[in-house]
């Protein structure tokens, strides 16, 4: 069975005052134990060590990025052995604000994927599509592009969560029907079981991502092929908690 997992996705937000706030709710909330949920927060690069001091222990941490291959004269970046060296286990790479505004392409998300694996990080890559490519029936295709190109790169990936983001349910409010993102996961598991193998496409955990909120988070986990969710702005807001509760 696939172990049910929650990311939260804190994106370019916070102050010192307000994670240490949002880090003590998280800590004084009674939630599932570990062995039924998998919780990973994911603060900005600045807030990593001070996140990783104060968070409940059962909680795990995720960076939002990192360099695509070993670390030297590359201002502004911040590498895999960097978080490896801080106690990081987690990163979330591909997400589509990075596609979209910074130029990630395919190629080069995969390149990051495959490094930050080989330094021993676990990685939340992120698909999907936008409005237009869904308005024109493309979804599937953007969406196995996406998955082929990080697959060309991977050979194990018992460390590897598929994230599945819409980008027209980001931030939007618009959150993908269970319907909607039942479908997508259900072809991604089926393209992996083609394109990887039976026991990939068993094992890997897909988990939504785009406007999950408190309320709509039931009945997109009761989906079969949604195996938890990687939330945003719900993430920063008590209501995460019950979103983490939607795993029982
Ligand atoms: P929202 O939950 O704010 O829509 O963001 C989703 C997301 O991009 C998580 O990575």
């Amino acid at each position: 069975a696939r172990k049910f997992f929650v990311g939260g996705n804190w994106k370019c937000n916070g102050t010192v005052e307000e994670v240490k706030k949002i880090v003590t709710t998280l800590s004084e909330a009674e939630v599932p134990s570990e062995d039924v949920v998998e919780v990973v927060i994911g603060p900005p690069f600045v807030f990593l060590p001070l996140v990783k001091t104060l968070l409940r222990r059962d909680f795990s941490i995720a960076a939002q990025n990192c360099w695509v291959r070993k670390g030297g004269a590359f201002t502004g970046e911040v590498s895999a052995e960097m978080l490896v060296n801080l106690g990081i286990p987690w990163v979330i790479l591909g997400h589509s604000e990075r596609r979209l505004l910074l130029n990630e392409s395919n190629d080069f998300v995969a390149d990051k994927v495959a490094y930050a694996l080989s330094q021993g990080l676990k990685v939340i890559a992120c698909v999907g599509e936008t409005l237009e490519q869904r308005e024109s029936g493309s979804t599937m295709a953007l969406v196995a592009a996406q998955t082929k190109a990080i697959a060309e790169q991977v050979m194990h990936w018992s460390n590897v969560v598929l994230a599945y983001e819409p980008v027209w349910a980001i931030g939007t409010g618009k959150v993908a029907t269970p319907a909607q993102a039942q479908e997508v996961h259900f072809e991604l598991r089926k393209w992996l079981h083609v394109n990887v193998g039976a026991e990939v496409a068993a094992s890997t955990r897909i988990i939504y991502g785009g406007s999950v909120n408190g309320a709509n988070c039931k009945e997109l986990a009761a989906q079969p092929d949604v195996d938890g969710f990687l939330v945003g702005g719900a993430s920063l807001k008590p209501e995460f908690i019950d979103i983490i509760k939607s795993a029982t």
